[in-house]
């Protein structure tokens, strides 16, 4: 097992007993809370953060904030983790996949553009293994639309589009602090925007639609000689209980203040493993366009030996633990060909994608976006979550001995 002891340091521990010291006395946004959300928010030059206990929550709470309604649809990459579509059929309305890019694994913004109809709310952009998406068109797309922009910034922390940071740019972004992001709090997540409107929204939806939360405060006992009173009225909207615990809290606020040393990296570990393969035709690491930056969450790559030089991409990656590599991840199914998603488990749960809510048409079936279908199963994924560049020098020295070991298609 490699050490993971790098991960967390004394600075989280400090925090951590500040927390503890305190004797946590509210079970609302704490102290530690703000401090994180005040903090991150500084740090990505926007007005306002709120903390979750997720980025699937986050994600949620973004939707609702939206304004998002049953039967209405929100447009999100067909490949991606599963919790876009999830949060969009818990607020009942529709997931609508727009097909990827072939080079960058984004979200395509000209089919975006196709998927859009008069029942459009809102669009999730998702970067993609910390390479942001080409967002102008989407904003433009929003603009003339009326539609919200909500990033899914999970894997993409201090990640730059022409100069902007990624979740600057949208109308809210969310981020992930689960632990295999850049910034780990065990679990947890964020949402951050310019907005007040917005993000009181987020924050009322994700602390149980109290009504004395604000854009910038969650900690309802604050008021607390109001709120002692017997004829004192708490809930003004639905919500969810999303909030995030102190002590993870504290572990973000460390995490935080090392977050130029966890992106820069994971940024060269991703250079060193495309090095590797510079002179390899047939492995095609994510093109990363002039003018964006990388987050460089993991190294994605369409690997094509099997027709380039006839080895499967299940004996290559076999090839690759043998030889020491820690092994290559997957990517995730195309969302719509889950087994949840294709047989619509979800039926009889509130399912919008059947009338009195939709009458569309729902076309969840193969074929629907055929470049995300077609990269899917050729995906490799090498790890950039590692403790040092010489532990990260072992698995791209495994890669090259996988290649010559499969040898002449290295020129
Ligand atoms: C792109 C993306 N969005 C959202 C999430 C959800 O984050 P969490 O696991 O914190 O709920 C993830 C986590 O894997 C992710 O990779």
């Amino acid at each position: 097992m490699t050490d993971k002891s790098w991960r967390f340091g004394q600075e989280e521990l400090m925090y951590v007993k500040e927390v503890l010291d305190s004797g946590l006395g509210a079970s609302t946004y704490g102290t530690m809370n703000t401090r994180l959300e005040k903090a991150f928010s500084k740090r990505f030059g926007v007005r306002y953060g709120i903390t979750h206990n997720s980025g699937t929550s986050t994600l949620h709470s973004c939707l609702a904030a939206a304004g998002v309604q049953p039967g209405d649809e929100v447009i999100s990459p067909a490949l991606t983790v599963i919790s876009n579509a999830f949060v969009t059929l818990h607020q009942n309305a529709v997931p609508v996949f727009a097909d990827i890019d072939p080079e960058t694994f984004n979200m395509d913004p000209v089919d975006v553009e196709r998927k859009i109809t008069s029942r459009t709310k809102a669009i999730m952009p998702v970067h993609l293994y910390g390479l942001p998406c080409d967002m102008a068109p989407i904003m433009a797309l929003a603009e003339k639309h009326d539609l919200i922009v909500i990033e899914d910034a999970a894997q993409c922390f201090l990640g730059e589009y022409h100069g902007r940071l990624a979740g600057t740019i949208g109308h809210m972004a969310s981020f992930s602090f689960e632990n295999t992001k850049h910034l780990s709090a065990g679990d947890g997540g964020i949402v951050i925007t310019d907005d007040e409107r917005l993000a009181e929204a987020v924050r009322a939806f994700a602390c149980m639609g109290y009504s004395v939360v604000s854009a910038e405060s969650g900690q309802v006992r604050s008021k607390a000689f109001a709120f002692q009173d017997p004829n004192f009225k708490r809930h003004t909207s639905l919500g969810w209980q999303y909030r995030m615990p102190e002590v993870a809290a504290a572990l973000g606020m460390a995490q935080l203040e090392r977050i130029d040393m966890y992106v820069s990296k994971r940024q060269a570990i991703w250079k060193m493993y495309a090095e590797a393969l510079s002179d390899c035709p047939y492995i095609r690491p994510q093109l990363v366009p002039e003018g964006y930056k990388s987050a460089c969450w993991t190294f994605a790559a369409v690997y094509d030996g099997e027709e380039a030089i006839g080895v499967s991409w299940m004996d290559f990656a076999q090839k690759f633990q043998e030889i020491s590599g820690e092994g290559i991840y997957a990517a995730w199914s195309v969302v719509y060909l889950e087994p949840v998603m294709a047989e619509r488990k979800f039926y009889g749960r509130g399912c919008p994608v059947e009338p009195p809510y939709y009458n569309g048409e729902i076309n969840w079936k193969p074929g629907l976006c055929p470049v995300a279908e077609s990269i899917q199963p050729r995906l490799m994924q090498f790890k950039c979550n590692i403790g040092t560049l010489e532990e990260a020098r072992q698995q791209v020295d495994a890669l090259r001995q996988t290649i010559e070991y499969f040898g002449a298609a290295v020129h």
